[in-house]
């Protein structure tokens, strides 16, 4: 069931959505060489909980922690470790925070230190991806829409697509109706209404687009180790478009 929002849940998503990115904003500086993934973890929690806000993904399906933190040829749910960051890495956080118990939810890719060209476009273009599915948000529009989008774009740019793992609504729950896969067929799937709520999250690689399970049965990566970068915005259908609730504060 894909649920329609109203004003106060709407008001409270909007908070959750402005804690996802400020707690983004927080942890960029951070995010350099030499420090470890659990560090990262750290600060990101300490953050939250400061903020009178819940860091969603701890206990989330027995998942042990605040962020997911995948480098380099992991897609997603990377585990905070002690791995050290070191130059030339890529880095997704994705993290979940709730604000009286609604939702919010975004990842994006950053780089360590100086990274290849091969990379800067990996990055550049998943980014660029996520906005072509988001440009397709209104209402009347379909899931499938978006997920052409995505596609096409992804294609455009010789990525390959996660297929696996998909965009998803979001409200009360951090995962509720409707998918919202990376590839797809225009005009078919779930309407797009006023009120709604949906993440779009492209995670693509610049290789072979197989990945496989680790046995923590969290960590997804690239079967042939290629890079993979993911972005991801939790954003409103408004009444004539959308409006980003996890929008980037550092103006890039
Ligand atoms: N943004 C991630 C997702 O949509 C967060 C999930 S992490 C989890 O899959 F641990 F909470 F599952
Ligand atoms: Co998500």
């Amino acid at each position: 069931m894909i649920t329609i929002k109203n004003e106060r849940e709407i008001e409270l998503m909007k908070k959750a959505g402005m804690m996802v990115s400020k707690t983004h904003q927080y942890l960029k500086p951070f995010i350099k060489e030499g420090i470890t993934t659990k560090e990262l973890d750290r600060l990101a929690q300490e953050f939250i909980e400061k903020n009178g806000c819940v860091a969603s993904c701890i206990g989330y399906e027995g998942y042990p922690s605040a962020l997911c933190v995948s480098v380099n040829d992991t897609v997603v749910h990377g585990i905070p470790d002690n791995y050290k960051l070191k130059n030339g890495d890529i880095v997704t956080i994705d993290l979940v925070v709730g604000y009286k118990g609604y939702q919010g939810d975004a990842a994006w890719t950053y780089g360590v230190g100086n990274i290849s060209e091969e990379d800067q476009y990996l990055m550049k273009h998943t980014e660029a991806a996520l906005y072509e599915g988001i440009k397709e948000v209104k209402p009347g529009n379909r899931v499938g829409d978006i997920s052409y989008a995505v596609q096409e774009y992804a294609n455009k740019h010789n990525l390959g697509i996660v297929r696996e793992l998909c965009g998803h609504g979001i409200g009360l729950d951090m995962h509720e109706d409707p998918d919202v896969p990376n590839f797809g067929i225009k005009n078919t799937g779930p309407r797009l209404k006023e009120g709604m709520v949906i993440c779009i999250e492209p995670m693509l690689t610049y290789g072979k687009e197989d990945v496989y399970l680790e046995d923590d049965n969290w960590t997804v990566r690239t079967v042939d180790g290629s890079k993979a970068a993911h972005y991801e915005h939790t954003i409103l259908i408004t009444k004539d478009g959308y409006e980003i609730l996890t929008p980037r504060l550092d103006g890039e």
